[in-house]
């Protein structure tokens, strides 16, 4: 690999996804495909019709039409159907682990069981490591908007199933709705050995990001691009090498940045930040996973050694086991020799 391009290389390397709702997976096509198999009818004409209406102003235009689309979703196969697809579009972008977002609160609220969710999920995570060799985790995330005791009985709702997912995060409208709102059911959570991560500092301040790291005490700040305004939280987060899920195309389309070209991605790495590249929700947002790195490599005339520092920090931010991590550090450390 050593004639190619960084934004080539950045391509073929072996990486790990560690930010990616599973519901922001739903293409167009696939929405209207489960529709039909559900008998359910949409409030637009056609695919062409849907995907126009994916203009977003900021976080919560796209939310709000991000849980429209996914109430197609009702029974088991369908979430599998969804997770599948993913698998195949991750595969093919060279992720050779992933840590998958799904948000069992936008289907429970619509009567769907936590088992049905929870089982779909899970079956096409197993499919993803027989048949692709893809590593596959779930990561249940709370709705930061509902209440914490909304996400108390989330919790107990999927305490059945523990086996299958391995953290917990927080998601959903993020300004007004603080981490520290969620506070005590982190605590548990902890308690419960779950890995804790956070959405923090995509819209909201860098209190968000403190808040996530000393009230809930995530392992990883999902997002975290606005903790450059606080040099004290570089230096904490710099000095405890917490992990930033970041999302280049998502901070595109949802106005965080006007244009790739000033995005903070750089910035961080130039900080000694262990920032990585994620797709947020990438049937939304144009792009899976190496849309998002070439894209980023290209606007920001990002290095061979950039390249390599991003693909190392998603294998360092994973939860996998240690045999795992040097198995994939291994993997990457023979495709770049
Ligand atoms: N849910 C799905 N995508 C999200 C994002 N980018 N921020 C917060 N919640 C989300
Ligand atoms: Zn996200």
């Amino acid at each position: 690999m050593t004639l190619m391009t960084p934004a080539q290389l950045a391509a073929a390397v072996p990486k790990a996804e560690l930010h990616m709702h599973i519901e922001g997976s739903l293409e167009p096509e696939l929405i209207f495909a489960l529709a039909q198999r559900n008998g359910l009818s949409l409030p637009y004409a056609s695919v062409e019709a849907l995907r126009a209406a994916y203009a977003f102003i900021d976080l919560q235009s796209f939310l709000d039409i991000y849980y429209a689309g996914a109430s197609v979703l009702l029974h088991e196969a369908d979430f599998h159907d969804m997770a599948w697809a993913y698998f195949l579009r991750a595969a093919a972008d060279n992720v050779v682990h992933t840590e998958i977002f799904f948000d069992p609160q936008a289907h429970t609220a619509r009567g769907v069981p936590m088992d049905t969710v929870i089982q779909g999920l899970a079956s096409a995570c197993a499919r993803a490591q027989a048949e692709l060799g893809v590593s596959a985790a779930l990561i249940l995330c709370f709705l930061r908007h509902l209440s914490e005791e909304d996400a108390f009985n989330t919790l107990e709702a999927a305490l059945p199933y523990r086996e299958h997912f391995i953290g917990i995060g927080l998601d959903s409208s993020e300004v007004g709705h603080p981490p520290s709102k969620f506070s005590r059911v982190f605590a548990r959570c902890r308690e419960l050995g779950f890995h804790v991560v956070a959405h923090a500092g995509e819209e909201g301040p860098p209190a968000y990001i403190w808040e996530a790291l000393n009230d809930l005490q995530t392992e990883r700040i999902d997002h975290g691009v606005r903790s450059l305004e606080d040099p004290a939280l570089v230096a904490e987060l710099a000095q405890r090498r917490i992990p930033l899920t970041v999302c280049p195309l998502s901070n595109l389309k949802l106005c965080v940045v006007d244009d790739l070209k000033d995005h903070p991605m750089k910035r961080l790495l130039d900080a000694g930040l262990c920032a990585t590249v994620n797709s947020d929700d990438p049937a939304y947002f144009g792009g899976y996973m190496n849309a998002n790195f070439v894209q980023t490599v290209e606007a920001l005339h990002l290095t061979r050694e950039d390249v390599i520092t991003l693909a190392r920090n998603s294998f360092e931010a994973s939860f996998v086991s240690d045999e795992r991590r040097a198995a994939l550090l291994a993997l990457l450390d023979n495709a770049v020799a």
